[in-house]
């Protein structure tokens, strides 16, 4: 039997607004799903709101509304967010369903019948204003691990350890401030610690999670696995432990169990399977893979896997961490109104754009994601709209104007054959980079791809050429409109309305990865008449980007210097001898050491025609260690091999933002070594240095044109 795949995203908390930063997750996995669905495979994608605990009390209570209500309307909200960035789950469910406390009740008796569920007395947090046991986050306080202030009683945000509300350093009770005193009471706790060895068994599973993720898992190990604490004294939003008074389970219990009542209930709905066990029964054939965001790596990797094991379930096969969203290289921040809510994006721009820019920046690992608004703005207008944009409109407009929509006939040899055969022949880098996460690789590939068709158009002029023979312009055109086509199909799990216009533009039915597997040229059916060409998406506008941050009212726009305080972005420096790490390219420039500001003295153009300035590529990048200011790049030139290239635009961009982009490069300085490696070239770079420098973007031409 064919494998079935089961992907799921972290369920959101029914207590807020969906922002940029989650959506991270759900785009890495949508494009995940998306790609599989294209290989033919059978995939279902499951998610639902996380309904239960302490904050959602809190804020229900604060509304003067029942917790019910306050999840069900964030529940309409989600799914509208969710539907409008063309995220498609199979499946959005909620944690307080019936399902899901069959499957919580069913889950925590068998955990009891095994003997791994202990009862204690324990010593609690209690609040003598509010008259409350304090749970979770109703205490506040300082991370005993790492010693970061204003964590919450149950986990730390900022180094992801999990713990008692009685280990905070500092605490205070989350609604009145006041420090709680200590008062007993009766918590089940879950024997985490028994499951130790067969833990690091299922850590050690090909594929289970990233390697460097264990290795720090180890870590807990060491310390030895602490039992773990299910239960919650009521008035808590939750169930009811079976058996108990007045004992709730605990959030993190009921919540990765919303995955299986996801499965149950859609299993219920489409009728497609009898039920979740199809998929989560202990030897179902099939894979289960979760998304989650490095914050919750411990509740995924240690206490659902015993859990489920303990109650005779399928064990996750995967686990897919990715890191936190930046935006302007700071953390999301309210204040700031960085924290950009799903919905103000999408009342400004498609959703495409900032899906493009994801992938173009995600690889398999679990580094932090900036969306530099600049870097976005220029980097989907450069590759998407530009490059791949441009390619369809060429194409299709000149077939669709004076040549009647009508493609040509395969040709037996030629240029125009081979850019689609060399462009086929790149299709298994973009399924391996789709498959390993490293979606970057796969729009590097891309772009490459589309830059290459571009080029044989600008070569081939078939504006010009269409004038003289209209046939051989109609060949090369239809073999642009080929590329065009397999842009579309490798494109489709990133932004899947880019390609369904393009699809619809060409006339084509959808071109999926599987029959990519076996395509040939030529790929269009050429005896087909094209639709209608226009732009398949406008270019990024500076004031609508800028536009999605929305300063609430009541805080300074720019966080204005305060009075007597220095503003560190305007604040002159004092002159200073740059060194080649603080210089923003990559050599100390020609005048470096001198005065800022000093009038420039007037050079001959025989001067200026010295520099030889080409376009290029960069083909990757990396950190340069012992300097934080510098990258070291491989950069296409146009000359074979690509140059290694030291520049001080560590500040400005990290690695994975420039792979693929295109810069103007001095090309004829005389090498030199920086930090140990020989540099054979420089950037060319706009702005004042630090984080404010801008690559200089050459545009549509191939690498090793010469600037002039
Ligand atoms: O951290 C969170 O946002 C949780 N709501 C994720 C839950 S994922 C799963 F375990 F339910
Ligand atoms: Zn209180």
């Amino acid at each position: 039997m064919a494998e079935r795949i089961l992907v799921t995203s972290a369920l959101p908390y029914a207590n807020g607004a969906v922002h940029l930063g989650h959506a991270v997750e759900y785009i890495q996995t949508d494009i995940y799903v998306r790609f599989l669905r294209s290989c033919g495979q059978d995939v279902v994608y499951f998610c639902a709101d996380d309904t239960h605990g302490t904050p959602i009390e809190i804020n229900a209570a604060k509304q003067g509304i029942p917790p019910e209500q306050f999840v069900a309307r964030f529940h309409d909200e989600h799914q509208r967010d969710f539907r409008d960035f063309d995220i498609r789950f199979d499946y959005f469910h909620s944690t307080n369903s019936p399902e899901n406390r069959h499957y919580a009740e069913l889950i925590y008796g068998r955990l009891k019948d095994a003997g791994d569920i202990d009862r204690r007395d324990i010593e609690q947090t209690y609040c003598e204003k509010d008259k409350r046991f304090l749970p979770d986050r109703f205490i506040r306080g300082t991370c005993p691990n790492c010693r970061a202030t204003e964590q919450y009683g149950d986990a730390c945000e900022k180094c992801g350890k999990t713990y008692n509300p009685t280990d905070l350093i500092d605490p205070k009770c989350a609604l009145c401030g006041t420090p709680p005193v200590r008062r007993n009471s009766v918590h089940l706790f879950f024997k985490l610690s028994r499951h130790a060895d067969f833990l690091q068994e299922v850590l050690k599973r090909p594929g289970f999670i990233h390697p460097g993720l264990a290795a720090q898992l180890q870590g807990f190990f060491e310390k030895g696995l602490a039992d773990w604490d299910i239960s919650r004294d009521g008035p808590y939003f939750g169930f009811a432990i079976p058996g108990e008074t007045d004992k709730f389970f605990y959030v993190w219990l009921d919540a990765p169990i919303g995955y299986i009542a996801t499965t149950e209930k859609w299993a219920k709905e489409s009728g497609r399977v009898p039920d979740a066990l199809a998929y989560w029964g202990k030897d179902a054939p099939t894979r289960i893979v979760h998304f989650i965001g490095k914050d919750i790596v411990y509740f995924h990797a240690l206490f659902w896997p015993a859990v489920l094991n303990v109650a005779g379930f399928h064990i996750p096969n995967e686990i897919k961490v990715h890191g936190h969203l930046t935006v302007n290289g700071e953390k999301m921040s309210k204040s700031r109104g960085t924290m950009v809510a799903a919905r103000d994006y999408l009342d400004l721009l498609d959703p495409s754009y900032l899906r493009y820019f994801y992938a173009a920046n995600l690889g398999a690992g679990v580094e932090d994601l900036d969306l530099n608004l600049k870097d976005f703005r220029l980097r989907v207008n450069g590759e998407l709209v530009n490059n791949v944009g441009n390619l369809a409109n060429r194409a299709l407009s000149l077939l669709a104007g004076p040549l009647e929509k009508k493609l040509a006939p395969g040709r037996a040899e030629g240029a125009g054959r081979k850019l689609v055969e060399d462009a086929l022949a790149r299709v298994p880098e973009v399924r391996e980079a789709f498959e390993k996460l490293e979606y970057r690789n796969a729009i590097r590939v891309i772009t490459e791809i589309a830059s290459t068709a571009n080029a044989f158009l600008q070569t081939a002029a078939p504006w010009a050429l269409v004038k003289k023979d209209a046939e051989a312009a109609r060949a090369d055109l239809s073999d642009a409109a080929d590329v065009a086509y397999l842009l579309g199909a490798l494109l489709a799990p990133v932004t899947p309305r880019v390609s369904e216009k393009l699809f619809a533009q060409l006339g084509a039915e959808p071109l999926t990865f599987q029959a990519l597997a076996t395509a040939k040229y030529p790929l269009l059916d050429r005896t087909r008449p094209l639709g209608t060409p226009e732009p398949l998406l406008p270019r990024l506008e500076e004031e609508r980007v800028n536009a999605i941050i929305k300063v609430p009212a009541g805080t300074p726009a720019a966080e204005p210097a305060k009075a007597g305080g220095k503003d560190k972005k305007t604040e002159k420096k004092p002159v200073e001898a740059k060194t080649p790490e603080a210089a923003p390219t990559t050599q100390a420039s020609p005048g470096a050491g001198a005065a800022e500001g000093a009038p420039a003295a007037d050079i001959e153009y025989a001067d200026f025609a010295k520099v030889v300035l080409k376009a290029g590529r960069i083909v990757a990048a990396e950190k340069v260690k012992g300097a934080d200011k510098l990258l070291k790049l491989d950069v296409d030139l146009g000359e074979g091999t690509p140059r290694t290239i030291v520049s001080g635009i560590a500040e400005a961009y990290a690695p994975e933002a420039v792979a693929g982009r295109r810069v103007v490069v001095v090309a004829n300085l005389k090498p030199r070594k920086l930090k140990g490696i020989e540099s054979r070239g420089m950037l060319l770079t706009a702005g004042s240095g630090g984080k404010d420098l801008s690559l200089l973007d050459p545009g549509d031409v191939p690498p090793g044109a010469e600037v002039k």
